[in-house]
C-alpha cells in the first residue's frame, strides 16, 4: 500500500492531501479563497498565487496531521502543473519539487482534468474503464471517452464559454455572488424551468458545446425589465444548461456504446444536472458515477488518486517539468 500526497494550487483553492492506495482518502485539506475574489466578479491570479504562497505551508501541514503521518511517510508526491493560472500552479509544483527532493521521493505531474475524472475512482470504487465522462468545470466543459489509464479520446468540447462560466457569468448578470452556480442551484430547486424558454445550442449532430449565446440571451432578458422571480430565472437557465449536457451525454454513451457514465467537476455538484442525468441514464440502462460535492470542486485528493498508478507503474517524472497555462486532456477525434 502506498501512500500519495497530492497538492493542487491551479486556480483558488490551495489543497493538499493524502490518498493510500485502495484509493482511500487519509486527509483532504481544502483552502477555498472564494471569499477573497468576489468582491471582484472572478479569480484575479496575481491575488491568487499570493494567497497560495501563504497557505500552502500551513495546508500541507494540516493535510499530514489529518492522516496522521509525517513526512517519512510519504511514499509519493503528486502535484496539478498543468492546465491553469501559471504563477498559482507555480506555488504548488515548487513546493511538491522541493518535497520531492528533500525526502527523496518519486514525483509525478498531473493534468488538473485527469484529476477531476480519477474523482469518480474515490467516489465509487466499483469505478471500471471504459466509460463516457462528462468533464463541466468552470474553465472546461468536454466529453471524454476513457478507456483506459492511458487511451483518451475526446468527442467533443466547448467552442465558447465553459458550463460553470456560464452558470457563474449568468448569475452575476442576476445580481448574485460569485461564484454563481451554487446560488443558481439553490434558486433554480424552487422555481419553474418552463418559464423562460432560454435558447439551447444544439450544433447538429457535433458533440461540441456553446454557452455564450445563452449569456448573450440572459444579458437581454435582464436588460429588458421583465419582472420574472429570480427563482423562476435561475431554474429556466439551469434547464437550459443541464438539457444540453444531458443530451450529449446520452449521445456519446450511444455512439462509443459505453455502459458507464462519469460526471466530474465543479458543475458536477449541480442538483439539477445530477437529476436530470439519473433520470436519462436510468431510461438507457447505464450505470452513473457522479462524485459528492467535495470532491466535484477543485481538491487535491483527486491529483493523488490521478497519480497512483503512475506510482504502480513506475512512469514517474523527473524534476524538470513545467507548469502550463493550457493543454489538451485528450487527443480529439472527428470521427465520433
Ligand atoms: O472544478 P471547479 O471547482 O474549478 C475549475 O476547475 O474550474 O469548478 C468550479 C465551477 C464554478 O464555475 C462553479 O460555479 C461551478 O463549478 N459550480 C456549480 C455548482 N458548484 C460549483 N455550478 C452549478 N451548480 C453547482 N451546485
Ligand atoms: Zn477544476
Amino acid at each position: 500500500m502506498m501512500r500519495i500526497l497530492g497538492i493542487e494550487t491551479s486556480c483558488d483553492e490551495t489543497s493538499v492531501a493524502v490518498v493510500s492506495s485502495e484509493p482511500r482518502i487519509l486527509s483532504n485539506v481544502i483552502a477555498s479563497q472564494a471569499d477573497l475574489h468576489a468582491r471582484w466578479g472572478g479569480v484575479v491570479p496575481e491575488v491568487a498565487s499570493r494567497k497560495h504562497v501563504e497557505r500552502i505551508l500551513p495546508v500541507l501541514h494540516e493535510a499530514l496531521d489529518r492522516a496522521s503521518m509525517g513526512f517519512s511517510d510519504v511514499d509519493g508526491i503528486a502535484v496539478t502543473n498543468r492546465p491553469g493560472l501559471v504563477g498559482a500552479l507555480l506555488v504548488g509544483v515548487c513546493a511538491a519539487k522541493a518535497l520531492a527532493f528533500s525526502l527523496s521521493k518519486p514525483i509525478v505531474a498531473v493534468h488538473h482534468l485527469a484529476g477531476h475524472l480519477y474523482s469518480g475512482f474515490l467516489a465509487d470504487p466499483e469505478l471500471q474503464f471504459p466509460f463516457v465522462c462528462l468533464l463541466v468545470s468552470g474553465g472546461h466543459t468536454e466529453l471524454v471517452w476513457a478507456q483506459d489509464h492511458n487511451n483518451w479520446l475526446s468527442l467533443g468540447s466547448t467552442r465558447d464559454d465553459a458550463a460553470g462560466e456560464c452558470f457563474d457569468k449568468c448569475a452575476r448578470l442576476l445580481g448574485l455572488p460569485y461564484p454563481g452556480g451554487p446560488h443558481v442551484d439553490a434558486l433554480a430547486a424552487q422555481g419553474d424551468p418552463a418559464s423562460v424558454p432560454f435558447p439551447r445550442a444544439w450544433l447538429g449532430d457535433s458533440l461540441d458545446f456553446s454557452f455564450s449565446g445563452l449569456k448573450t440571451a440572459v444579458a437581454r432578458y435582464v436588460a429588458s425589465g421583465a419582472t420574472t422571480r429570480m427563482e423562476d430565472i435561475a431554474a429556466s437557465l439551469q434547464a437550459a444548461i443541464v438539457e444540453v449536457l444531458v443530451a450529449k451525454t446520452m449521445q456519446a454513451a450511444r455512439r462509443t456504446g459505453a455502459g458507464t457514465v462519469l460526471v466530474a467537476g465543479g458543475v458536477a455538484a449541480n442538483r439539477g444536472l445530477a437529476a436530470a442525468m439519473q433520470a436519462a441514464c436510468r431510461g438507457e440502462g447505464l450505470k452513473l458515477v457522479i462524485p459528492p460535492p467535495e470532491l466535484c470542486t477543485d481538491n487535491a485528493a483527486m491529483i493523488a488518486a490521478a497519480a497512483i498508478h503512475r506510482f504502480q507503474e513506475g512512469s514517474t517524472d523527473g524534476l524538470d517539468f513545467d507548469t502550463l497555462a493550457m493543454d489538451p486532456l485528450a487527443r480529439s477525434n472527428a470521427s465520433h
